[in-house]
């Protein structure tokens, strides 16, 4: 019969394993949930006092409030976790592979080996395994080779796959309301058991209509596969806004015709200047890896090709910029609003504004910076990884940070506008203009602002998927 799972570990406390977890633990007050991490800093926030957690997500710190030191807890001590938990989440992170075989596509799977060894190491008893990192692409197979291989008399591992669907933003009420819960499994009997015990789980707060029973490796696939989807849908809609950049169509107006047909469907349909976030490129490049192994090269071409359009797109809003100012950006000064991968979160891997500014930066432009939620520090470490070898020092004679929009615009001849963070929209735009240098000039590149409004004030404003109207 399927175990009653009564204590739950999850290994890795970052954007994925912190909040599906502690959600869990809301949603089951009869679970302990330990969430265990090998990084100390990481564990001591979320352990904080004033629960100043790693992470920003909205509505996480209430839940977190809720259900620690009740059902939830989080601890650098993986081996306690792992030998009391009857069920195991694998949450830990998977970059993209710097070096060696597949490097550029591939997913470095070392921590989730790393994590498994340690699982077949201490267990003592019998464990459900689930795979709840990002990058699954046979993931769940190789952790199944490694723990038959190294398992103790006794001792049974059934591995599960679980792919989390949440985005960044909304993490806490996509937990709570997921569209589906999509769980893989071995379709043997012990295989089907261990399934229905994390459905259990879920089953707790999701109507089980929306919990959908696999096969291990459609689970995986299923992950990569819906990220593939809705990644293409933004490299369509902003291959769509190069077109009307080009001939005075508006891309609010044929995406909300498109959207529709209800075939097509409103959503993700909102140009930009290019997706960003830890999931999107990534999973597309290990779509294309996978799909080249497998002999594949035309599948691999056509999913290549929503990752080029999203350079594109970075490329070719950076132009614009440039081309605007009279061809030359060199010492002007350009302020960039936003620099998280999108509103409401604090990450920034794989942001769009990263890009841009080290464009800039290569036009030898003056950068200012304001983001209301990315730690500075952050910023620098990211500006630094993206030009390789070129010293902070040298980095800050370009770049700055300043602590409000209102400050970071002060003497810019320019805005940037690359995360759509709500509080743009409301700036006091008035004031912003009398303390830029004239003519002012304002790229939108999120559909933010009201342009007409702005141009009344006295702007000279561009936005992306709209025709040159200065
Ligand atoms: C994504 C998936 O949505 C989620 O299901 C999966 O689990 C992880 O990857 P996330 O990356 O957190 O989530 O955020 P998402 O809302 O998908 O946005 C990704 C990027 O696309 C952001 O840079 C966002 O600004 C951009 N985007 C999104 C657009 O440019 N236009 C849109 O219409 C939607
Ligand atoms: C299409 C558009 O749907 C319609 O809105 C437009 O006005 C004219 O073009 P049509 O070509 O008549 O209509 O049929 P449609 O149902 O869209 O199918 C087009 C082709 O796609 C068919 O060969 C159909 O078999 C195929 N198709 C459709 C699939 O292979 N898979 C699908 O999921 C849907
Ligand atoms: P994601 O977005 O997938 O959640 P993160 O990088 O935010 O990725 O989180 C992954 C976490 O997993 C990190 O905090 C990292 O320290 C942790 N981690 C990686 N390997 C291990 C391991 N073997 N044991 C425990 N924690 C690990």
């Amino acid at each position: 019969a399927p175990v009653k799972v009564t204590k739950i570990c999850c290994i890795g406390a970052g954007y994925v394993g912190g909040p599906t977890c502690a959600v869990i633990a809301l949603k089951c007050p009869d679970i302990t949930v330990t969430i265990v991490d090998l990084n100390k800093a990481r564990v001591d926030a979320w352990n904080s006092e004033d629960f100043d957690l790693p992470i920003y997500e909205p509505g996480l710190e209430d839940v977190v409030r809720q259900c620690r030191g009740r059902n939830l807890f989080f601890s650098t001590d993986v081996d306690k976790g792992i030998l009391e938990a009857d069920l195991i989440f694998v949450s830990v992170n998977t970059p993209t592979k710097k070096s060696g075989v597949g490097a550029g596509f591939a997913a470095d799977l070392n921590y989730v080996e790393l994590a498994t060894r340690r699982i077949a190491a201490i267990a003592t008893s019998s464990k459900i395994v689930v795979e709840k990192s990002t990058v699954p692409c046979r993931t769940a197979e190789s952790m199944r080779t490694i723990l038959e291989a190294n398992s103790k008399p006794g001792c049974r591992f059934d591995i599960l796959s679980n792919p989390e669907f949440l985005a960044e933003g909304t993490a806490i009420t996509d937990l709570f309301s997921p569209d589906r819960v999509l769980i893989g499994s071995l379709q043997t009997k012990e295989g089907k058991e261990a399934c229905q015990s994390l459905k259990d789980v879920y089953g707790h707060w999701v109507p089980t209509d929306r919990i959908l029973t696999v096969g291990l490796w459609s689970s995986e696939l299923s992950k990569l596969a819906a990220n593939a989807m809705l990644a293409q849908r933004i490299s369509s809609i902003n291959a769509l806004s190069a077109i009307c950049e080009a001939t005075g169509a508006n891309i609010d107006e044929v995406a909300n015709a498109v959207g529709k047909d209800s075939r097509v469907g409103p959503k993700f349909l909102r140009a930009s200047v290019g997706f960003g976030g830890s999931c999107f490129q990534k999973d597309i490049l290990n779509l294309v890896y996978l799909s080249e192994s497998l002999h594949l090269p035309e599948v691999a071409a056509y999913w290549r090709q929503v990752v080029d359009m999203n350079e594109y797109q970075k490329r070719r809003f950076s132009k614009r910029v440039v081309d605007t100012l009279f061809n030359t950006i060199t010492g002007k000064k350009i302020a960039v609003l936003g620099f998280a991968f999108k509103a409401d979160t604090g990450d920034t891997r794989e942001s769009a504004a990263i890009t841009l500014i080290k464009n800039f930066q290569a036009e030898r432009a003056l950068v200012t910076i304001y983001d209301p939620q990315v730690l500075q520090s952050q910023i620098w470490s990211d500006l630094m990884e993206a030009s390789p070898g070129v010293p902070l020092e040298t980095i800050k004679r370009q770049v700055s940070i300043a602590n409000s929009a209102l400050e970071a615009c002060r003497d810019a001849e320019a805005i940037v506008i690359a995360t759509e963070w709500k509080e743009f929209r409301t700036i006091d735009w008035a004031d912003v203009y009398t303390r830029m240098t004239k003519p002012a000039f304002v790229f939108d590149g999120r559909l933010l602002v009201d342009a007409e409004k702005l141009r009344e004030i006295g702007f000279k404003v561009t936005v992306i998927g709209r025709g040159e109207r200065l």
